[in-house]
């Protein structure tokens, strides 16, 4: 048996703690690390409660739970990333704060680490450019949650080299995911063809002509969408979605299809983030119900 692959995953939030159960449950040694102490005991205790009722629905026993569990280390220091063959970050999705962090954990980790980014919306070869070695950079893009979504789209910068890409869809086949190779453009492809999905649901309700929950209604029962574009932001997060369109806007050079709407920005600036926080476009206490501004 080879050595076992050593993956450093940066944030530990809803991506990054659902991108550590995958490559522990695919048998990797995995290092999670987090600025911030309560995230990563959120996510200790989420991956307890997520397996425990994996166990309780019977896909799998104590004994997978455990040797998941056992696979991830919860840790607060960059350099605890030293022995990484691949580090995959996803932190607050903001350009500056990512290549400080990337050229920080360049200083770390071995030469051949591929260092990848789990950005919705960023330019690669923007975040590629501060490495020394801009060639070992990729984007890595999970779908949320993690481990239930089995598309990952995988996307090279203009400076990534031929064997990170090949490396790269190598282990997140063997992650049983399903890669979809994207061009480094605003949005990649699923985040591209969403902004139209949210932004006109978004204009319909400012237009008053429909309500939040009417208008989910319609896209899951005569739509045949899973989720309505209110529910799905809420369960994204109002201030990641928010964004993520305001990023593909920009990046758009400001082109009128990708205009994020003010509704969502209200809801974001005031803490309405959706089910993380409670409340979003929904109510998440007790009764979901409807918010309106
Ligand atoms: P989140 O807000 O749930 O988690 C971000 C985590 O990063 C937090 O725990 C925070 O403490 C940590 N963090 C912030 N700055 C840090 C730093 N400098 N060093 C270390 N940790 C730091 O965010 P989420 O939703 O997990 O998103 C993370 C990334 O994944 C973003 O780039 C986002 O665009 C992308 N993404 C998000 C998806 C979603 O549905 N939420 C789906 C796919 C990608």
């Amino acid at each position: 048996m080879g050595k076992r692959l050593n993956v450093g995953i940066i944030g530990a939030g809803t991506m990054g703690a659902g991108i550590a159960q995958v490559a522990a449950t695919a048998g990797c040694d995995v290092n999670l690390f987090d600025t911030s102490q309560g995230a990563l005991s959120k996510a200790e205790a989420s991956l307890e409660k997520v397996l425990s009722r994996l166990i309780e629905k019977g896909r799998i026993d104590q004994q997978e739970k455990e040797r998941i569990q056992s696979n991830i280390s919860y840790v607060n220091r960059l350099k605890d990333m030293a022995g990484a063959d691949l580090t995959i970050e996803a932190i607050v999705e903001n350009i500056d704060i990512k290549k400080q962090v990337f050229s920080e954990l360049e200083s770390y980790v071995c030469d051949d680490c591929i260092i990848a980014s789990n950005t919705s919306s960023l330019s690669i070869a923007s975040i590629a450019s501060s490495l020394k070695k801009p060639e070992r950079c990729i984007g890595i893009h999970f779908f949320n949650p993690a481990p239930l979504m089995k598309l990952v789209e995988v996307i090279p910068a203009v400076q990534t080299s031929e064997a990170v890409l090949q490396k790269s869809v190598e282990i997140i086949s063997d992650w049983k995911k399903i890669v979809a190779v994207a061009k480094d453009t605003p949005g990649f492809i699923v985040n591209r063809v969403a902004r139209p999905f949210y932004g006109e649901a978004l204009r319909i309700y400012e237009e008053g002509i429909a309500d939040f929950a009417t208008i989910d209604w319609s896209m899951k029962n005569i739509g045949g969408f899973r989720m309505g574009p209110f529910e799905l932001m809420d369960f994204i997060g109002n201030d990641v979605n928010y964004t993520v369109t305001e990023s593909v806007f920009t990046a758009f050079y400001f082109d009128p299809r990708y205009k994020p709407a003010f509704t969502q920005k209200r809801y974001a600036e005031a803490g309405y983030l959706g089910r993380k926080s409670g409340k979003g476009f929904y109510n998440y206490d007790k009764n979901r119900r409807p918010i309106d501004m």
